[in-house]
C-alpha cells in the first residue's frame, strides 16, 4: 500500500486511535494505516464486538511488518461509544498505549451509526430515542477527541491530527435520514470549530463516497423514503458502490500528502 499511496513518505512514529475498527470502513483503515508507520508506533483499536477487533488483530499480525520491517504495537478496547465509560476506556488505553517519543498523533472519529431510517422526521417524538442517537454520534466524538487531545497536549515535535469520517449527509438532507443527517451535520461542525479554535491541529473532515459495507446494506432494506431507498439499491445494483479499499486509499494521501485545509470537508470524489 505505502508504494501506491505516496512513494517514499510515512505518518511518523505514531500513536493512531481508530474507533468503529471492527468492520466496513474501519477496519479497512485500521489494516491500510498500520502500514505506514515508523517503529515505535501503536494503534487503538476500539468498537463493540470483541471478537471482530480481535479477528482483526491477528490479521495484522499475520500480515507481518510493513515496509519499515516492524508493526505497530495493537491494542484492543472493547467499547460502547455511545456511553461515558466506554470514550474514557480509549482516552485511558490511549496514554497506556503510547510511547514517550511519538511524534504523530491521529485520532480517526470513524464510529458512527445509521439510527432509524424506516421513519421520517415527524415520527420522532421520544427525546430519548435522539438523546441516545447524538449520544455515539456527536458526543462521543468531541468527548473522546477532546479526551485525546488533553491527554497529548501541544508541544514541540508532535504533529497531531484529527479525522472525522463524515458524509454528503452533512451538507445535504436526505428524507427520512433525521437523524443521520443531523448527527453528521453536527459532528462536522463540531471539527470545523475545533479547526479554527487550535491552528496547531490538522482537521480532516472527509467524506468517503458510498461504501459497500453493513450500513449501506441497512440503508437499502430500511430507508423510508421511496426515491432514496431506490437510488442506494440502485447503485448497489449498478456496482456503483465503492470498496473501503479505494476510499481508504485516498484518506491516506491526504494524510500523507498533508495539504488540505484544516477543517475541510473532502470527498473522494472531489479529489
Ligand atoms: N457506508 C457508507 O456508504 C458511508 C458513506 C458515507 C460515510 N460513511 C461513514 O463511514 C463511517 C464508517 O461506516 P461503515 O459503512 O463502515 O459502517 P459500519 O459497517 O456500520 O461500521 C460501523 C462501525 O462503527 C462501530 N460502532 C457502531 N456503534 C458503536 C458503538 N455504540 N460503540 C462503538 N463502536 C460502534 C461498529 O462496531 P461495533 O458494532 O463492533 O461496535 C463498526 O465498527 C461512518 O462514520 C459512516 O457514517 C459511510
Amino acid at each position: 500500500m505505502q508504494a501506491d499511496v505516496c512513494p517514499g513518505k510515512d505518518l511518523g512514529r505514531a500513536l493512531c486511535i481508530i474507533t468503529g475498527a471492527s468492520r466496513g470502513f474501519g477496519r479497512t483503515v485500521s489494516r491500510e494505516i498500520s502500514r505506514l508507520f515508523k517503529p515505535g508506533s501503536a494503534l487503538v483499536l476500539a468498537a463493540r464486538s470483541r471478537d471482530d477487533l480481535r479477528a482483526l488483530q491477528a490479521d495484522l499480525a499475520a500480515a507481518g511488518p510493513g515496509a519499515d520491517g516492524t508493526g505497530p504495537a495493537v491494542q484492543c478496547v472493547v467499547a460502547d461509544l455511545a456511553g461515558k465509560e466506554g470514550v474514557e476506556s480509549v482516552i485511558r488505553a490511549s496514554k497506556e498505549a503510547a510511547s514517550d517519543d511519538i511524534d504523530h498523533l491521529i485520532l480517526v472519529n470513524n464510529a458512527a451509526s445509521l439510527g432509524d431510517v424506516s421513519r421520517y422526521a415527524t415520527g420522532f417524538v421520544d427525546m430519548a430515542e435522539v438523546d441516545a442517537y447524538l449520544s455515539l454520534n456527536v458526543s462521543s466524538a468531541l468527548c473522546l477527541t477532546a479526551g485525546v487531545l488533553g491527554a497529548f497536549p501541544r508541544r514541540p515535535g508532535l504533529r497531531r491530527t484529527v479525522v472525522n469520517v463524515t458524509s454528503l449527509c452533512a451538507l445535504r438532507p436526505f428524507p427520512s435520514w433525521v437523524l443521520y443527517c443531523t448527527g453528521k451535520a453536527a459532528r462536522e461542525m463540531m471539527f470545523r470549530v475545533l479547526a479554527e479554535e487550535e491552528p496547531d491541529l490538522r482537521v480532516l473532515n472527509y467524506s468517503p463516497g458510498p461504501l459497500d459495507t453493513a450500513m449501506q446494506a441497512e440503508a437499502r432494506s430500511s430507508t423510508a423514503d421511496p426515491s432514496v431507498k431506490q437510488s442506494f439499491s440502485a447503485m448497489f445494483s449498478q456496482g456503483q458502490l465503492l470498496s473501503c479499499e479505494a476510499s481508504c486509499a485516498k484518506l491516506l494521501k491526504l494524510l500523507l500528502r498533508d495539504d488540505f485545509a484544516s477543517g475541510a470537508h473532502l470527498d473522494f470524489y472531489d479529489l
